[in-house]
């Protein structure tokens, strides 16, 4: 399978003292969506930097289909869009006018540059803002047309460095939504940074964490969250009749439970896959004769995931009913 991004060993050390990034493996599959989460300062648009070719790695190897982001860097900007972490687009010009502006500076031929550019605004949703003032956007408009700004080349590989952030959620689904859809019609790698871990979980097919320049953790949402290993399943009892120690102390015996702990009428067992354990545990308590009303599940999610590698534990509270 091709990949659209290589990387190995990669280190980058600022001022001969600042160590960005501490050997770092990654692999991103043509294709895929790929978020990368990390603390402020862990790395992540270093990383971003490197690959689009404006700093070079201290040491190490990165290569985008194929195409090394050192030797080969003029090939590697031809085949790439990135957005940065900051604003990127001219606030006292149309959106229109900034994306002709750029579609100059991405040598895109003259004349070709105006159904380029519509097409980039009809992607990002901005045909009807299209001639206002750039200063009259809202934030999420200011974000879509630097998306839009990316996209004029038709890139391979979309840098996107934090795209989402300071926006309200029906912008950041707004965005997301564009993204997705041109995604699917072009089958654009997409590459972003973020904090949001829930646009990590809805829209990646790839994650990985890096802390401090070293990626403690990747895989799939779903894989992070089961490398937990943890969810707690919770048992209201119906009529004050509360678990006896010894049905406790059976449940705490199954080879399935972690723990299990009695909170006044609310029974707690944490287990590593509850779907397996739940019908495990119902056959005790209903052995012992105990009834429950209700049963409610709290699985981790990926922010757990996140305070867990790159952070401090602090698994949640409450959870969904079964
Ligand atoms: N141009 C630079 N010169 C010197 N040090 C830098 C430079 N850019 C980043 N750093 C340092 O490198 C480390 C990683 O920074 P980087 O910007 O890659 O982090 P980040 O994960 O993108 O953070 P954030 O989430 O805040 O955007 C930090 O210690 C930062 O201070
Ligand atoms: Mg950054």
């Amino acid at each position: 399978m091709t990949l659209a991004i290589d990387v190995q060993q990669l280190t980058k050390v600022y001022n001969g003292r600042i160590r960005a990034l501490d050997g770092i493996d990654l692999e991103v599959k043509a294709g895929h969506i790929f978020a990368f989460l990390g603390p402020n300062g862990s790395g992540k648009t270093t990383l971003m930097r490197i690959l689009t070719t404006q700093f070079r790695p201290t040491s190490g190897q990165a290569s985008s289909f194929g195409l090394d982001v050192v030797r080969d860097s003029a090939e590697v900007r031809k085949i790439i869009g990135y957005v940065p972490q900051e604003t990127s687009v001219w606030a006292d010009i149309s959106g229109f006018e900034n994306l002709l502006i750029y579609s100059k500076i991405y040598g895109v031929p003259s004349g070709r540059r105006k159904k380029a550019v519509r097409q980039a605004l009809q992607r990002m949703g901005l045909e009807e803002v299209a001639t206002n003032m750039v200063k009259t956007y809202s934030g999420g408009m200011v974000r879509r047309l630097e998306i839009a700004c990316a996209l004029l080349v038709e890139p391979r590989i979309l840098f996107l460095d934090e795209p989402t952030i300071g926006l309200d959620p029906s912008a950041r689904k707004a965005v997301w939504q564009n993204l997705t859809s041109f995604k699917k019609e072009h089958g654009t790698t997409v590459f972003f940074n973020t904090h949001y871990m829930d646009e990590a979980d809805l829209y990646s097919d790839e994650i990985a964490i890096i802390n401090r320049g070293k990626i403690v953790k990747s895989g799939t949402a779903s894989e992070l969250k089961q490398s937990l290993r943890s969810e707690i399943l919770r048992f209201y009892s119906e009529d004050g009749n509360n678990v006896d120690e010894r049905t406790l102390n059976d449940i705490r015996d199954l080879s399935m439970v972690s723990n299990a702990t009695l909170h006044g009428p609310r029974l707690d067992v944490a287990v590593e896959d509850g779907e397996r354990a739940l019908p495990l545990i119902i056959g005790v308590l209903s052995r012992a004769g105990f009834t429950f009303s209700r049963i409610s599940s709290a699985k981790p999610s990926l922010d757990d995931v996140f305070l867990r590698y790159a952070g401090q534990i602090n698994f949640k509270e409450g959870g969904d009913d079964l």
